[in-house]
């Protein structure tokens, strides 16, 4: 939840935050039934006392607006259940018009995150974003001005909606790096992968359908499947990727439409699929005639050696759509990925994304086209796989030497992200408030699996967003707060056992 506070403003403290939970219900950004957070864990996100929060809360439950309730905490009412609801005075309605979309999208574990994130203070190690002191911002400029000197206008127009052709091409001789032979009418120009992810469950789910994922894995995919009303199978991992067997074994009971996979440093695991059981998941599609989309965001981004080709390169039977980004590994804003699949799949995504968004920005698309064509990624993704490595080890030394064993984790050999576990039977979700009030923020397991309580102990740190010195003050930071937590929790312990 995105709560900003001014504290040099006359309204008292409560209040704003009271007026911004008001206009959050009211536009259904927070439907019905959603949990509001703990006052004490808001408090702490937000930096105040208690008390604001206390006194906000109360206000609007005087307003009917949310609701305590035992066991499950505060909850935003259903408006139907509000007194006056059933007769509103003026205006439309509008949290009574929301299809049932918005509940799906909402996760108070990230929302709490990602408000103690917006603090100035707050070293965040929950985001998924490149480190932005190494954006090439100068050849950037460069390439821009050269588009619009040398293209003028036409790149400022409308562009086809499969994408810019040069790009198409060039797209599909970078992907001949990786192994994957394909043509340029197979691939789609997309505004960002998280785009083509929508139009592909867009595309093929119907609601009640089953898709079989990671378990942990993306939460942006676990939010579209939900929201468009899918029922998710969740196939364990270990530490050579997605467990196949597992799959092939439910797939004797069950038929999913589709099964969406991590392949190569998975997020947020870090775990790579080993060639073995990429084989066998190709062999199973195959027979079963259910497709594999293939999430590959994070492939350039290794640090030991290259990983196994992609599934889309092993692929001999037209049943991998796979999905790939420049948000990794050049910048996230620029908001370009593509889709690589059978013809006839592209044909049908662009039908969809005609939809969504008509095309995808063609001065980006054009700037994409000469980095790769002139060879500029290559040199960039060399010195990404430097820094990254260095800030990998970074912090996971700085873990070893802050937490010592309070911390379980796997160094992983490319990607942006440590999975780590917490011991002693911690959840990340009780440490999350303390490290907040510390200035450290992090990514909860839990948000992660189809089952939030599998990711109760797990967190995910990203190594590649802070700067080397924010990194080890981040590790020092959440050592205190889990000093504190477990403090607490040994206070706790002490004063219930029973003195005999
Ligand atoms: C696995 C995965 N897929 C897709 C995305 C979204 O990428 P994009 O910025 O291209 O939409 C991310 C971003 O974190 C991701 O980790």
């Amino acid at each position: 939840m995105q709560i900003r506070l001014d504290r040099t403003s006359r309204v008292p403290l409560y209040r704003q935050l009271a007026d911004q939970l008001r206009r959050r219900i009211a536009s259904g950004e927070l439907p019905p039934g959603t949990r509001l957070p703990p006052e004490r864990r808001l408090a702490a996100m937000l930096g105040v006392n208690r008390s604001t929060v206390v006194s906000a809360y109360r206000e609007l439950a005087a307003e009917g607006l949310i609701a305590g309730h035992v066991g499950r905490g505060t909850v935003v009412v259903d408006p139907n259940r509000r007194p006056g609801a059933e007769a509103p005075a003026r205006g439309v309605p509008w949290p009574q018009l929301f299809a049932p979309l918005a509940s799906a999208l909402y996760d108070p574990a990230l929302e709490d995150a990602s408000a103690a994130a917006s603090r100035a203070d707050v070293i965040s190690l929950a985001t998924g974003q490149p480190a932005p002191e190494c954006y090439p911002i100068s050849m950037i400029r460069q390439l821009l001005d050269e588009a619009l000197h040398s293209q003028g206008a036409r790149l400022l127009q409308y562009c086809p909606a499969e994408g810019y052709p040069p790009l198409r091409e060039a797209i599909a001789r970078w992907a001949q790096r990786s192994g994957i032979r394909c043509s340029p009418e197979q691939v789609l120009v997309v505004s960002g992968s998280q785009q083509g992810l929508y139009l592909i469950a867009r595309a093929l789910l119907e609601p009640g359908d089953l898709v079989a994922v990671e378990a942990p894995t993306y939460v942006g995919a676990l939010q579209v499947f939900r929201a468009l009303g899918a029922r998710l199978l969740p196939i364990p991992i270990d530490e050579f990727g997605m467990r196949v067997s597992v799959l092939e074994q439910a797939l004797e009971h069950r038929r999913p439409k589709l099964v969406y996979t991590l392949p190569t440093f998975q997020n947020p695991s870090g775990t790579t699929l080993v060639l073995e059981r990429r084989r066998r998941l190709l062999e199973l599609a195959a027979r079963t005639g259910i497709p594999i989309v293939e999430d590959d965001p994070y492939r350039e981004l290794w640090y030991e050696a290259p990983p196994p080709p992609p599934l889309a390169a092993l692929d001999t039977d037209g049943t991998v759509v796979s999905l790939t980004t420049v948000s990794k590994v050049l910048f996230p804003g620029f908001r370009i990925g593509w889709v690589i699949a059978p013809w006839a799949v592209v044909r049908q995504l662009t039908l969809v994304k005609q939809l969504v968004d008509l095309d995808t920005n063609p001065l980006m698309q054009w700037a994409i086209w000469a980095i790769l064509e002139r060879g500029l990624l290559e040199s960039h993704l060399e010195e990404l796989r430097v820094t990254y490595r260095e800030r990998r080890d970074l912090l996971a030394n700085a873990l070893r030497r802050e937490l010592g064993d309070a911390l379980r984790f796997a160094l992983p050999t490319g990607g942006l992200y440590l999975w780590c576990e917490l011991t002693g039977g911690l959840r990340a979700r009780d440490l999350l408030p303390e490290a907040a009030r510390r200035g450290v923020v992090f990514a909860p397991g839990e948000s992660f699996f189809v089952d939030p309580a599998a990711g109760r102990s797990w967190m995910r740190l990203n190594f590649t967003y802070p700067n080397p010195t924010a990194l080890v003050e981040a590790a020092r930071r959440l050592s205190h707060a889990l000093a504190a937590v477990r403090e607490a929790r040994e206070f706790v312990r002490r004063a219930t056992t029973p003195i005999v």
